[in-house]
């Protein structure tokens, strides 16, 4: 698949399911701005078949090529960011994976059970990323111990491989080009933001500053009925010269260990 229909079939069904991911991009283009995309996340796991060196596949084969690595101890995580090499302003790709080895039996078992795995394993891993819920069925109970666990763990059992948020680079952005503007901007409009580790993670001297928006509750189909939880969010990220006089490119471990709460559960 070429790599344009990937980004905007991420895009189209990513900002279809969550209702302030359109608002905000309409808010920003109402204010006459083009909105540029500094990266677009994924979760998996560290499973052979759907481990980052599976999932970045669709990107690697279309120009990508591997920049930075991150751990994320607490979490049980870790990651890495992936960057176009040739002209053209395609976004950055963060993947992380959860490393199963280090959660329980229960939860690794549930995740790994290739049994209740829906048709969607066997598509080509460019239509994979695109497919959403890994699983044919779904349990709630099963949902609330994975939570009790792993945020990650059960936002991956309800909503698999999708975008977990594109980020807008606050860089290109020219009536608000600091991300304390922006975020005024969307508090002022009534947009909720992650507050965890404040509401900017990361500071000029880290190079890179993001915040985002928690994440849309939706309504999902749980075999024991509808259920509202937690799905996407939205990132702003602005990025500082470095040394070299070039922006920053990498990620900030400290600062996206927060970001990734952005998904925690709430009750509205
Ligand atoms: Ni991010």
């Amino acid at each position: 698949m070429k790599l344009n229909t990937i980004l905007s079939r991420l895009w189209d069904c990513y900002s279809k399911e969550n209702l302030s991911v359109r608002k905000i991009h309409d808010l920003f283009t109402s204010r006459g701005e083009t909105v540029v995309n500094d990266h677009i996340a994924f979760r998996t796991i560290d499973t052979e078949s759907l481990n980052i060196d599976v999932i970045a596949k669709p990107f690697t084969e279309n120009g990508y090529v591997e920049k930075g690595e991150y751990h994320f101890k607490d979490k049980h995580l870790y990651a890495r960011h992936f960057e176009h090499a040739g002209a053209g302003n395609y976004p950055r790709i963060f993947i992380s994976q959860l490393k199963l080895e280090e959660c329980s039996s229960e939860l690794s078992g549930v995740l790994k059970d290739g049994s209740n795995y829906n048709a969607g394993i066997n598509l080509p891993v460019d239509e994979l990323i695109l497919s959403g819920r890994l699983f044919k069925s779904i349990s709630y109970k099963v949902y609330l111990d994975l939570l009790a666990e792993s945020e990650y763990a059960a936002w991956f059992y309800v909503f698999g491989f999708r975008a977990n948020h594109f980020t807008i680079s606050v860089n290109s952005l020219k009536h608000t080009p600091s991300i304390k503007e922006v975020n005024d901007l969307l508090k002022e409009q009534g947009f909720r933001l992650n507050v965890s580790g404040g509401e900017i993670k990361g500071s000029e001297s880290d190079l890179l500053q993001q915040s985002s928006t928690v994440a849309d509750i939706v309504p999902v189909q749980f075999e024991e009925g509808v259920y509202n939880i937690p799905c996407c969010y939205y990132e702003f990220a602005q990025r500082f010269p470095a040394s070299d006089g070039k922006l920053y490119s990498g990620f900030i471990a400290a600062s996206a260990d927060r970001i990734f709460e952005s998904t925690n559960y709430r009750k509205e």
